[in-house]
């Protein structure tokens, strides 16, 4: 049976995601992480066991992301699979967005579900704000995937792209001591009040 995730799920679906990223074919997910996007989810359920998740994550105003894919072992090859990422599609349409991705080493299958292969760099910046907890940070071997869904374009401001950001910021240096002359008078509103000096007219002050 395919259906939303429960909150009742999260634990059970993280070991099939944790176990699929020791096998370094998907990222670690803490439970912290997955409560929060309980939401983002659909399981397969057999005989009260969970045995397949999907999460739908939006990136932008037009594409969303498939992301922790997993079947367990014992249940893979029997269209699970297809079914999450059918539901996935679903999501993303009904939601209204035009296209659905995957990061991936499964190239074949998701060829088989209509994604075809594009560009790392066509896609938005925020794809890569994970990476930078991944192991693989620096030599990320996943292929993008894209799907486009039945769904007709939208007037959306543009994200940022990865080469659009990659822009050299200047480098600010502070002035060595002394480059400024001491009687530079303060900037208009920035001089200090001079605190009145009490010492001299014998007061305690209390
Ligand atoms: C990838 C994965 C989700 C596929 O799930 P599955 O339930 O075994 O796949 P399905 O049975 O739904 O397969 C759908 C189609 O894809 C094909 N397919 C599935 N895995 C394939 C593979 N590795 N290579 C080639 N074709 C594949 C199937 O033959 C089937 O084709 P058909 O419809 O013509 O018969 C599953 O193998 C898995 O959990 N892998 C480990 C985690 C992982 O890598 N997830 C992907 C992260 S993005």
């Amino acid at each position: 049976m395919i259906r939303r995730a429960h909150i009742r799920d999260i634990a059970q679906l993280g070991r099939i995601i944790n176990d699929c990223a020791e096998l370094g074919v998907m990222l670690h997910r803490s439970l912290e992480d997955l409560y929060e996007h309980a939401r983002d989810f659909h399981v397969i359920e057999d005989e009260g066991q969970i045995v397949g998740v999907c999460g739908l994550s939006i990136i932008w105003a037009d594409l969303a992301e498939v992301y922790a894919l997993a079947i367990v072992p014992s249940h893979r090859s029997k269209g699970l699979g297809r079914k999450l990422v059918q539901a996935a599609i679903e999501d993303a349409q009904e939601l209204g967005l035009a296209r659905l991705m995957s990061l991936t080493y499964e190239r074949a299958f998701f060829k088989k579900l209509g994604f075809e292969v594009v560009d790392r760099l066509d896609l938005p910046m925020k794809v890569w704000s994970e990476c930078a907890g991944c192991p693989k940070n620096q030599a990320c071997d996943e292929i993008a995937m894209i799907r486009q869904l039945d769904v007709p374009p939208i007037h959306a401001p543009k994200p940022a792209s990865p080469l659009s950001t990659m822009v050299e910021l200047p480098i600010l240096i502070p002035p060595a001591p002394g480059s400024f002359p001491s009687d530079t008078p303060p900037a208009p509103g920035l001089a200090l009040e001079k605190a009145p000096d009490n010492s001299s007219d014998g007061s305690s002050g209390d």
